[in-house]
């Protein structure tokens, strides 16, 4: 087994091969005047089972073609199995046409992937499970839950808590996590835009009085949603709120938004490289999933199995 790693997320590939006890894989990444990007394979990959660890994360177009020219150039040495573990998942919000003469990007980001040369695919809290099916080769869906439970039953076990999706759409993820919280209830937050051109209002199903709210999305990007649904939270009564996220994009102003909100913490795991920023806010933890992807890639070339990681 091999591991290669891209630009986009040094430190979780380095963990990754830590756990596995295996050196990353020499490669080089150079550009040309015109930022053109090219690889380079330093040893031997002939038959070997090799997986490339690249998030499509920001820059995201800039990390999508190395992680495709890094693919061709396994394809071209020869190796026998290529697994792209794409932690993050860039593009996968656009995952169906929100208007007419629209894309669906996610659909070509899956194509490219797959005609450059990739066997399989391995990602963590795709946007949408259905992702999986834009693939034609076999895609496996790490949750990052369990790590989450684990650091909340630490945290907050003594505490009266509540699950909170921040949308409808959410709600599939928010009870999984709520389950594995000793069935921990469950409220929603429901945006609602009663006339064209008037505010959204915020709506939470659930009784949220006195709860220390637990917020869980895939994506903090602008940070927009998860601090007007703390505050919405906290005007309803809720004790505290705390969010835990796994993939922290966090563009632009995020950073900032997350320190003056209303949140006690917001919890995102290493599936893309924390800016300073990100890292010197006192109110944003990182927690590492390198051991859980550590461990399906062992199991992905054991050939056992993935799903039993998540029992
Ligand atoms: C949306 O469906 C996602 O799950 C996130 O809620 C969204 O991408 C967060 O974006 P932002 O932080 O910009 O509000």
């Amino acid at each position: 087994m091999k591991i290669m790693s891209g630009n986009s997320n040094l430190p979780l590939a380095r963990a990754i091969a830590a756990y596995l006890e295996v050196p990353l894989t020499d490669a080089s990444v150079r550009r040309f005047a015109d930022e053109e990007i090219f690889i380079e394979i330093h040893e031997n990959v002939r038959g070997e089972d090799v997986f490339i660890v690249q998030s499509t994360s920001y820059p995201a177009n800039d990390n999508l073609m190395e992680l495709l020219i890094g693919i061709d150039a396994l394809r071209r040495a020869s190796a026998k199995r290529i697994t792209a573990v794409v932690p993050y998942f860039g593009y996968a919000r656009q995952d169906r046409k929100p208007g007419p003469r629209t894309p669906i990007s996610a659909k070509l980001v899956a194509n490219l992937i797959t005609e450059a040369g990739a066997d399989r695919v391995l990602a963590v809290d795709l946007h949408a499970g259905q992702i999986q099916g834009f693939f034609d080769i076999p895609t496996d869906n790490l949750y990052g839950a369990p790590t989450m439970a684990a650091d909340i039953q630490t945290r907050y076990g003594g505490e009266d808590l509540m699950v909170v999706s921040p949308d409808v759409g959410g709600v599939v993820r928010a009870r999984s996590l709520a389950k594995r919280l000793d069935n921990a209830p469950l409220a929603i937050v429901d945006k609602r835009r009663d006339r064209p051109g008037e505010s959204e209002v915020m709506n939470i199903i659930g009784d949220v009085k006195g709860r220390s709210c637990i917020l869980i999305d895939d994506i903090v990007d602008s940070g927009g949603t998860l601090c007007n649904a703390a505050q919405a939270l906290l005007d309803q009564g809720a004790k505290s709120v705390a969010a835990y996220i796994t993939h922290g994009v966090l563009s632009g102003a995020a950073v900032a938004r997350v320190n003056s909100s209303a949140l006690k913490e917001l919890v995102i795991t290493d599936t893309i490289k924390a800016t300073d920023a990100a890292l010197d806010s006192d109110r944003i933890r990182v927690l590492t999933i390198a051991p859980m992807l550590g461990e399906a890639i062992r199991r992905i070339a054991d050939e056992s199995s993935v799903s039993s990681l998540f029992d």
